[in-house]
Parts: C-alpha cells; sequence; structure tokens
C-alpha cells in the first residue's frame, strides 16, 4: 500500500475519531507567537499568563530541562522560564507541554516514557547536527508516536501493544497496516501536519520506520528520519531481546546517512546514559 493511500485512510480515520484536541488557546498562542521574528518578552509573557495552567506548565518544563544541564538551578517565575527556554523556542514549548499532558493521561503502556526518552536523545542529537534547534527537537521526538492514540481509540485492547511494538522496528508498519489499513507514522504525519509543524519534521515522522534511508530523495527529510531512528537504536540498544537482528543495520545506515563517527556516537551515548 501506497503511503499515500496510508495517508488518506489515516485522514479518513481522524475525521471520524479526532483523538487529540490541542486546546483552542494554545493554538491561538502558537499564531500569534509565529507573527512575530522578534518577539518582545513581556507581550509573550502576558500571552502566557492568559493561561495560569499553561503558564505553571511551562515553569515545571523549564525547571526539568534546567535539571539537565551542568549546573541546574531551580526556575520560580514565568519570566525566569521564558528566560531559560528562550523567547524563540517558547511556541514549541507551548506545544511541548500540551502533548506532555496527553501522553502522561494516555491509555497506552509506555507511549509517555518512550516518547521523553527519544526526546532527550533527539536534544544530544540535534546539538551535535544542527538539524533542529533544542526545542525542536525535544517536540519532534514527544509527537513522534502520537499516531498510536488513533489506534487506541478503534481498538481498546490495543494499547497494551505498544512496548512489545518496539522490539521490531520494522514489523510493526505491516501488522498496523493488516489491522487499520494504515500505520500509526501516517497518522501522526497528518495530525502533525494539521497542527502546522515544520513540514520536513512531519515527514520524517510518516518515514520514521523505513527500512532503507535511500530510498528518501529529499536530503533534509532522510536526516530527520536517520536521526528518529538512530535515537531508537540508542533508546534501545541496552534493552535485552530488542531488536537483536534490526538494531546493526539500523545503526549502520542512520550514521551514515548523518555523517557520525562511532567517537561521536560514544559521546551522545555518555549524556543520554550517563
Ligand atoms: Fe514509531
Ligand atoms: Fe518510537
Amino acid at each position: 500500500m501506497s503511503l499515500k493511500d496510508q495517508v488518506d485512510v489515516a485522514r479518513q480515520l481522524l475525521a471520524n475519531y479526532p483523538v487529540v484536541t490541542i486546546p483552542r488557546e494554545v493554538m491561538e498562542l502558537r499564531k500569534l507567537l509565529d507573527l512575530y521574528e522578534f518577539p518582545n518578552p513581556s507581550k509573550i509573557k502576558e500571552l502566557v499568563s492568559t493561561s495560569p495552567t499553561l503558564a505553571g506548565d511551562l515553569v515545571a518544563l523549564a525547571n526539568k530541562l534546567s535539571q539537565k544541564k551542568p549546573q541546574p538551578k531551580s526556575i520560580q517565575s514565568i519570566d525566569a522560564a521564558i528566560d531559560f527556554l528562550g523567547l524563540k523556542n517558547i511556541k514549541h514549548y507551548v506545544f511541548c507541554v500540551q502533548i506532555q499532558k496527553m501522553l502522561d493521561a494516555s491509555p497506552v503502556q509506555g507511549l509517555s516514557y518512550h516518547s521523553i526518552v527519544i526526546a532527550d536523545i533527539l536534544v544530544q542529537l540535534s546539538k551535535k547536527l544542527n538539524l533542529l534547534n533544542t526545542a525542536e527537537a525535544y517536540m519532534f521526538g514527544l509527537v513522534h508516536d502520537i499516531g498510536t492514540f488513533l489506534f487506541a481509540e478503534l481498538d481498546k485492547l490495543h494499547p497494551e501493544t505498544f512496548v512489545a511494538s518496539l522490539m521490531n522496528h520494522y514489523q510493526v508498519h505491516q501488522d498496523e497496516y493488516a489491522r487499520f489499513g494504515t500505520t500509526h507514522s501516517a497518522v501522526g504525519y497528518v495530525m502533525t501536519k494539521d497542527w502546522g509543524l515544520k513540514d520536513e519534521v512531519c515527514k520524517a515522522i510518516l518515514l520514521h520506520h523505513e527500512d532503507d534511508l535511500k530510498r528518501i530523495k529529499d536530503k533534509d527529510i532522510r536526516q530527520l528520519t536517520a536521526m528518529l531512528e538512530l535515537a531508537h537504536v540508542l533508546a534501545l540498544e541496552n534493552k535485552k531481546n530488542i531488536l537483536e537482528t534490526e538494531l546493526p543495520v539500523l545503526y549502520e545506515d542512520t550514521i551514515q546517512v548523518l555523517g557520525l563517527t562511532e567517537d561521536d556516537v560514544n559521546q551522545i551515548r555518555r549524556q543520554v546514559h550517563p
């Protein structure tokens, strides 16, 4: 089945089962922030402060990210949170806190944990590769498997299969297609396109279980896809019985596309598995 057909089926299903709805104020805030090339801190503070929950969530996220720095500091105010997260990144982090809540509330076992682990690794990889900024990389990780939400809605037993699906990176699409006529990657693509995420990021989500990266003609999309797949290798390589046959192939392909050496990857490994 072609990718186009998978996307079409995903779009039809989402029209009938709108499983994830981003709150209106978050979408409005994102659109408003898009208007400012050089955002004014007081304007952003004013916008964020219209939702006390959002403001609190941003402070909590800033604290969480600060803990990963060599010299973590306690962030107590929205001003300090905006300062720490960076003006240009706030629109991505506003989105991140919303997605994080949805992941935490999801019945899909292991999805929230997996998404955060991948997001953290993508942040480290993005610093090395300069393909995305830190905020975009974190969001990329959080949303990459968001399409699973739809299958959890269609089949109440599906949430229990997510962790098992991680053991077979290439097979998971075939299984999903046989059951639902589409894949979590195609569903995630439609969702993230609708939310207005960067086109290359949406396409990398669509392709993130691709077994032959050479088939991806666009260099940016190929590299983002490789970055996401390499993050899976680094997240799963220490687990027993996972991807034993697929891991080495996935690893070699991705580091070749990304132009990374074994030393580069070891450096990332030390950061993600300290
Ligand atoms: Fe996936
Ligand atoms: Fe994943």
